[in-house]
């Protein structure tokens, strides 16, 4: 009998950070519903361990803000899976400070955190996605790097840096088969949220259209439709937004 997966995603293999938890975690148990092979980063290796989508994925305990370390990581997932087909970067942090209070390492540890991690491993993965003729990005920015969030002028700045980057590389690279898109999702319970005021929740709340927050598992189809064949085929240097109807593109 052939137990070759048949899923959408089959023969793909995909590298996911940020994996261990919410969207991340999310997106790799469907990608793993899709047939794909999984490789697996986060800083919190208990927790990736715990949640981690596939017992056949790889596990990856990295920070991905330390360079060395995010080449190490790519040099271990192609050694053991041969190459990259797919890379979602979904690590990342919140916090919420006012603008006035927040101190300049608060800023840099976002900017470092949500988009200097995208940055370097996009950096190690592209030459090998260009090397094989093909592969697909697919960056976690958010809403808010579209319109802006109080109390979040870092992560919004961040945010909107991943989607800036995230055009340049498609218009980079494309040609070369590599599609290069961004999804920008509205607010999503997952522990990340959990560091937000109430007061900020209940406001944001009262603002969706859909009134309502997202479960991760409703971006996670979002990022299947992206990285898979055809559905993905047309799409690069975009930004879809499951975001309860917070940005109306
Ligand atoms: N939850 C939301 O409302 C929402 C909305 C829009 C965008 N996003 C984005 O989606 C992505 C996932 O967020 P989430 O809500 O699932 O949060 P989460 O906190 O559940 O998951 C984030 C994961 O990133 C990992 N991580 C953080 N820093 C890291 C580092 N230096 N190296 C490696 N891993 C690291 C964490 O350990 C964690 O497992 C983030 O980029 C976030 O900004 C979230």
């Amino acid at each position: 009998m052939n137990d070759e997966p048949t899923g959408a995603l089959a023969g793909r293999r995909c590298l996911i950070t940020g994996a261990a938890s919410g969207i991340g975690a999310a997106i790799a148990t469907a990608f793993d519903r899709a047939g794909a092979t999984l490789a697996l980063a986060d800083l919190d290796g208990d927790q990736l361990e715990r949640s981690a989508a596939s017992r056949n994925a790889s596990r990856h305990p990295v920070d991905l803000t330390d360079p060395p370390a995010v080449t190490a990581l790519v040099e271990d997932v192609l050694e053991q899976h041969g190459q990259i087909d797919v890379l979602v970067n979904c690590a990342g942090i919140l916090t919420e400070v006012p603008l006035i209070d927040m101190d300049l390492a608060t800023w840099q540890r976002m900017i470092d955190v949500d988009l200097t991690t995208v940055f370097l491993t996009c950096r190690a993965v592209v030459p090998h996605m260009l090397a094989a003729n093909g592969g697909r990005i697919i960056n976690i920015a958010s809403q808010l790097g579209q319109k802006g969030g109080s109390g979040l002028t870092h992560y919004s700045a961040a945010k909107a840096g991943v989607i800036g980057f995230t055009k340049a590389l498609a218009r980079e690279v494309s040609a070369r088969g590599v599609l290069v898109n961004a999804i920008a999702p509205g607010p999503i319970s997952t522990p990340m949220i959990d560091g937000l005021s109430q007061e900020w929740k209940s406001a944001k709340e009262a603002e969706l259209p859909l009134g309502r927050f997202g479960l991760p598992y409703e971006v996670a189809p979002t990022a299947l439709l992206l990285a898979s064949d055809p559905g993905g085929n047309l799409y690069t240097g975009q930004t879809l937004g499951p975001n309860s109807g917070d940005v109306m593109a």
